[in-house]
C-alpha cells in the first residue's frame, strides 16, 4: 500500500480537494492501525464535513472500512436474507416486532444492533431488559440461529468494520456526526460486511433524528441506496417521521412490553403500520411473496419471537424490570394534544435513566416516559399526559421540565401528518 503523510490528505480535504482511492485506502487502514493519530482523524473528519466528498469517495471509503475487517459469508443460509436499518429515533422499537415478523414470513433476517447514546434509543439496550438474553454470539452461533430460527438480533462482533468503530466514538466527541459521507459510509461499511442480501433503511426525520430536514434526510438515503446497489446489496429507503416519538412507550423495559403487544396483535397504529410498511419492503426486496399484515394475526410472528429470545438465553415469559418511581405529568388545562416533541421527550427519557451519556454508562431498564396522549387527543385539565418512570427519584425533577415543555395543548387541532414520508429505491 502506497504510504503518505496524513497531514498531506488532511490539507488535500480541508482546501476541497478529491483524495485518490490510495490516499483514502492508507488513511482508513493507517487510523485502524494507530498509525493516523486521533488528532489527525478528527481533522480529517472536520474537513470531510465541512467539504464533502464526491460519490466515487464516499464508495471508496466504505470500501476500505469494509477491508479494515472481517465480512461475513452467509451463503449457507438457506432462506433469502433481508435486513433493516434505522438511523436512529426516539420510541423506535420497530426492530423488535420487524425481525420476527419477516423471519415468520419466510426470510432470514441478520440484525446486528447497537446500544443507545444520547436522546436515541438502543435495541440491545431494550432487549437486556429481558432476564437472560445475550447480546454477544459468536459468528457460529449467529448462523445457526438465521438457519434454525430466522431471526437474530446481536451485537455486532469485534471483527466487523473495526475502522467505523474507532471513527464513529471519534466523531461522537469532535462535533462530526452529522456529516453525510461520515453517516452513509459507517452505516454501510457494516450492513455490506455483514452480508445480508437485501437491506431496507428507515432513514428518521424530524426534531428526534439526525436529520432535520427532508432534503438532507434524501440526500443521506440517496447516497446509502447507492452504496448498497453498487455492493449487489438490494437496498431501499424510506424516509420516516420522526417529530412525535414512534408509539407511546420511550425506554428499555417498556418498549419491549410496546412491542409484544404488536406481535400479540394490539400496539399503538403507528407502530404496527410502520413495522408493516418495513416488513413489505424488506419482502419485496428479498422476492419473498407474503403478507405480514396476514402473518401477524397469525400468531406465527409471536411464536419466532419467543424462539428469538430463548435462543439467546432470555425467558420470553419472565416478568421485566419495573422502575421503583413513577410521577405522573398531567394538563394544565382542557384542550387538544397539538405536539409531542421527540426530541423533549427522548431527552426526558434520557434523564429518567433509560439512555446513557458515555458509552460505559449502565442503563436503567424501567426507566423511562410513557405516554398516555398522541398529537390530535383531546384533554381536559388534570388528565393525565404522561407517566414518567425513574430507579432514582432524584432524576424526575429535570425530566419533568423537558417532558412539560415537550407536550403542548392547544385549542387548535395539529395537522396530521404521514408516518412514511417518501420512499427511494
Ligand atoms: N449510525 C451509525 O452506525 N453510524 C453513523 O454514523 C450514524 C448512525
Amino acid at each position: 500500500m502506497t504510504e503518505f503523510a496524513a497531514v498531506d490528505v488532511i490539507r488535500a480535504k480541508r482546501d476541497g480537494h478529491v483524495l485518490s482511492d490510495a490516499q483514502i485506502d492508507w488513511v482508513v487502514d493507517a487510523y485502524t492501525r494507530g498509525v493516523v493519530a486521533d488528532e489527525q482523524m478528527s481533522a480529517l473528519a472536520m474537513a470531510i464535513l465541512l467539504r464533502g466528498m464526491t460519490p466515487a469517495e464516499i464508495a471508496r471509503w466504505t470500501a476500505a472500512m469494509i477491508a479494515s475487517g472481517e465480512r461475513l459469508d452467509l451463503s449457507a443460509v438457506t432462506r433469502p436474507t433481508a435486513d433493516k436499518h434505522s438511523t436512529g429515533g426516539v420510541g423506535d422499537k420497530i426492530t423488535l416486532p420487524l425481525t420476527p415478523l419477516v423471519a415468520a414470513c419466510g426470510a432470514a433476517v441478520p440484525q446486528l444492533s447497537g446500544r443507545g447514546l444520547g436522546h436515541t434509543g438502543g435495541t440491545l439496550d431494550k432487549l437486556e431488559s429481558i432476564p437472560g438474553w445475550r447480546a454477544s454470539i459468536s459468528n457460529d452461533e449467529f448462523k445457526r440461529q438465521l438457519e434454525d430460527v430466522g431471526a437474530v438480533i446481536c451485537a455486532a462482533g469485534e471483527g466487523l468494520a473495526p475502522a467505523d468503530r474507532k471513527l464513529y466514538a471519534l466523531r461522537d466527541v469532535t462535533g462530526t456526526v452529522e456529516a453525510i459521507p461520515l453517516i452513509a459510509s459507517s452505516i454501510m461499511s457494516k450492513k455490506i460486511a455483514e452480508g445480508t442480501g437485501a437491506l431496507v433503511l428507515d432513514v428518521k426525520v424530524g426534531s428526534g433524528a439526525f436529520m432535520k430536514s427532508l432534503d438532507t434526510a434524501r440526500e443521506l438515503a440517496r447516497t446509502m441506496v447507492r452504496l448498497g446497489q453498487d455492493s449487489g446489496v438490494t437496498t431501499i429507503a424510506l424516509l420516516t417521521d420522526m417529530n412525535t416519538p414512534l408509539g407511546l412507550a420511550v425506554g428499555n423495559a417498556i418498549e419491549v412490553t410496546e412491542s409484544v403487544e404488536v406481535l400479540a396483535g394490539g400496539g399503538p397504529p403507528d407502530v404496527v403500520e410502520l413495522t408493516l410498511a418495513l416488513a413489505r419492503e424488506m419482502l419485496a426486496a428479498a422476492g419473498i411473496d407474503a403478507d405480514p399484515a396476514k402473518v401477524l394475526e397469525s400468531g406465527a410472528a409471536m411464536d419466532t419471537w419467543r424462539a428469538m429470545i430463548r435462543a439467546q438465553g432470555g425467558d420470553p415469559a419472565a416478568p421485566l424490570p419495573v422502575a421503583r418511581e413513577t410521577e405522573v405529568l398531567r394538563a394544565p388545562a382542557d384542550g387538544v394534544v397539538s405536539s409531542v416533541d421527540a426530541y423533549g421527550i427522548g431527552i426526558a427519557a434520557w434523564r429518567l435513566g433509560a439512555g446513557r451519556a458515555r458509552k460505559e454508562d449502565p442503563v436503567s431498564f424501567g426507566a423511562g416516559v410513557l405516554l398516555k396522549v398522541k398529537p390530535g387527543d383531546e384533554v381536559r385539565a388534570g388528565d393525565v399526559l404522561l407517566e414518567l418512570r425513574a430507579d432514582d427519584p432524584a432524576r424526575i425533577p429535570a425530566a419533568r421540565e423537558e417532558a412539560a415543555a415537550a407536550i403542548v395543548v392547544g385549542t387548535e387541532r395539529p395537522a396530521l401528518t404521514n408516518l412514511v414520508l417518501d420512499r427511494i429505491a
